[in-house]
């Protein structure tokens, strides 16, 4: 069995005068003396120290950068600058040989359009251990924060046959032969020949089944991966991503901003905690980039002073119709700045207007509610206005929309004629209406986009540099 003390621990060790083994990889052999090895178990290298006089030369000459090694010795305390400790090497064994030569990795600074194509290797990275160490806490603190409120927790399907959420475009599914694909006699794809005997497509969300586990156990949480087939080539849009859906009876849209208010703030303050190293690390990548732009174009605020504003105040709430009539008289709309004017009651809400009144008018987090009907999806519950719906979209400074969602529309009779209005077919939902016809209550819930909180958290600016291998038009690598 392999025996090996993490960099991570040694670091913080006083044992000195121990025997030490580590593993891990060369990230730079200076002097044919100073190895920095780093196991991953943290940002920072422990200083393996060779004897180069004992040491065979074809074994130093193969201590390179990006080389897996064991090496063993006695922990000391550090003489050099910048660390504690050092292990004063008795033995080193090449686990992996790395060709310096074609090695892409060199410890220099390379750019994040460059890291992207090696995907691969990035994660060696400091920037990349550091992001996806903050991803993974974000993931397990809200695990936390719904098991604490005794939610549970449901894997929803990722094949489906329902094609009525309506939040985009999907990917089909299936095993016909392209070559040879079986057609009905009016000459239309035949899917009965298919493998579920029905077309099926990849999930756009898991909400609509979230919804039939709630109307059974009170609270549930969904946390899975969500396709989306949109062609949208921007620093937001994934077409794989993960959300996280909670879904929960006997609650109004109040109860839902509360929750998704509470939930934020709980995952922000958990990474806060437990990721201090990367996020001091975070926070000085990001002051680096922003000395590369324009002052005028400078952020007021650091990354960790944007989280700490973020926790320590209300977020915003307004309604759409409140927030049209200050988008009619902000200074865009008025000096035709806006690549979509707002003229009118009505009009979707482009990017460009939800980053305006986030990071312009109200400097926070924002909850914009009760849009109009015809912009939202079925499932809302429609207010007495009968022109506007119980949604909510929160809204993040440098994100724009973080979570959308909504109160759900538990009248069935009402459901129905929303349906029908929407062009949603009521046979192919027999069973979610099924939820209002045996014991319906009112209900609601939201979707947060799990990388777009990574994003926000780490002050990464682009959303494939937050998930392992990213998926978007033309790209599917790795
Ligand atoms: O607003 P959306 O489409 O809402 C739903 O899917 C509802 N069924 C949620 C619910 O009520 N249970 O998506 C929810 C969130 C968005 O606010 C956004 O953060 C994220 O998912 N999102 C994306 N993230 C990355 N790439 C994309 N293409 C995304 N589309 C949506
Ligand atoms: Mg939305």
């Amino acid at each position: 069995m392999i025996k090996r003390q993490r960099i991570k621990e040694l670091l913080k060790s006083t044992d000195f005068n121990t025997e030490v083994t580590v593993m891990g990889w060369v990230k730079t052999f200076r002097n044919n003396q100073f190895i920095a090895l780093n196991d991953g178990s943290c940002m920072g290298n422990i200083q393996v120290v060779v004897d180069f006089n004992n040491t065979d030369e074809n074994l130093l000459k193969r201590i390179t950068t990006g080389a897996a090694i064991k090496a063993t010795g006695i922990l000391v305390e550090s003489l050099g600058k910048g660390q504690s400790v050092e292990i004063k090497a008795t033995a080193v064994e090449i686990l992996g040989d790395s060709d310096p030569e074609k090695f892409p990795l060199q410890p220099k600074k390379h750019s994040l359009e460059f890291l992207r194509e090696i995907a691969h290797l990035r994660f060696r990275t400091n920037t990349f251990n550091a992001v996806f160490k903050v991803r993974h806490a974000l993931a397990f603190a809200i695990h936390q924060f719904y098991n604490e409120r005794g939610f549970v927790y449901m894997h929803t399907p990722v094949i489906t046959a329902s094609d009525a959420e309506g939040a985009g475009e999907m990917f089909k599914v299936t095993t016909l032969d392209f070559d040879n694909t079986p057609r009905t006699e009016d000459g239309v794809v035949d899917f009965k020949e298919d493998f579920f005997g029905r077309a099926t497509n990849l999930t756009v969300s898991g909400q609509l089944e979230g919804e039939l586990a709630a109307m059974a156990f009170g609270h549930i949480y969904t946390f899975g991966p969500t396709f989306r087939a949109e062609n949208s080539n921007t620093t937001r849009h994934l077409a794989e991503f993960w959300m996280i859906e909670p879904e929960v009876a006997f609650a109004d849209l109040e109860n839902n901003m509360e929750l998704a208010e509470d939930m934020m703030k709980y995952v922000i303050s958990y990474a806060k905690e437990n990721c201090k190293e990367e996020l001091e690390f975070l926070n000085n990548r990001l002051a680096e980039e922003e000395k590369q732009k324009p002052q005028n174009e400078r952020s007021e605020f650091t990354l960790l002073e944007k989280l700490d504003f973020c926790l320590a105040n209300d977020f915003q709430r307004l309604t759409y119709t409140e927030a049209i009539d200050i988008l009619k008289a902000s200074k865009p709309n008025q000096k035709k700045q806006f690549k979509y004017l707002i003229d009118s009651w009505g009009a979707d809400l482009q990017s460009e207007h939800e980053r305006y009144l986030v990071e312009k008018h109200f400097k926070r987090p924002v909850i914009l509610t009760d849009y109009p009907k015809d912009i939202k999806s079925f499932y809302m519950r429609l207010n007495d206005d009968n022109k506007t719906v119980a949604a909510m979209d929160i809204l993040f400074p440098g994100i724009g929309e973080m979570i959308g969602g909504s109160q759900r529309e538990e009248r069935m009779d009402v459901l129905k004629q929303r349906m029908d209005e929407m062009g949603v077919p009521q046979e192919e939902l027999w069973w979610y209406l099924d939820t209002r016809r045996f014991g319906s209550a009112p209900h609601a819930g939201f979707g947060l986009g799990f990388e777009r909180l990574v994003l926000f958290v780490t002050g990464m600016t682009n959303i494939r540099d937050v998930i392992a291998f990213p998926r978007f038009p033309k790209s599917a690598e790795f």
